[in-house]
């Protein structure tokens, strides 16, 4: 289904709010990883690990609620 909510054409479905989410850890994770170097808080390495994890999950996540199965 597609919005035509403010002039917009977000797909609403799984595969794009995944891919939405997705988005914004991809942005995140690389950001947290270089952030653990400078701020010297254990916090920030394990919140990296969890993030990167979490990433992963959404990636393929994203690719499966993608694909048309029939
Ligand atoms: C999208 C990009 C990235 C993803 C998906 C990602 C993912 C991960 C994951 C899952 C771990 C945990 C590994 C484990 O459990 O053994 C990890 C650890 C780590 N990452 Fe990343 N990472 C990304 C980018 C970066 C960047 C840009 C840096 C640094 C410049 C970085 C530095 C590190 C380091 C040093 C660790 C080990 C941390 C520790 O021992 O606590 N990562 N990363």
């Amino acid at each position: 289904m597609v919005s035509r909510y403010m002039e917009t054409y977000f797909v609403q479905e799984p595969h794009a709010y995944l891919g939405a989410g997705t988005f914004v850890f991809i942005v995140a994770t690389p950001l947290l990883g270089i952030a653990q170097f400078r701020i010297k808080d254990k916090k920030i390495r394990i919140i990296h690990r969890w993030s990167g994890r979490i990433t992963m999950v959404l990636i393929i996540a994203t690719i499966l609620a993608g694909i048309r199965w029939y």
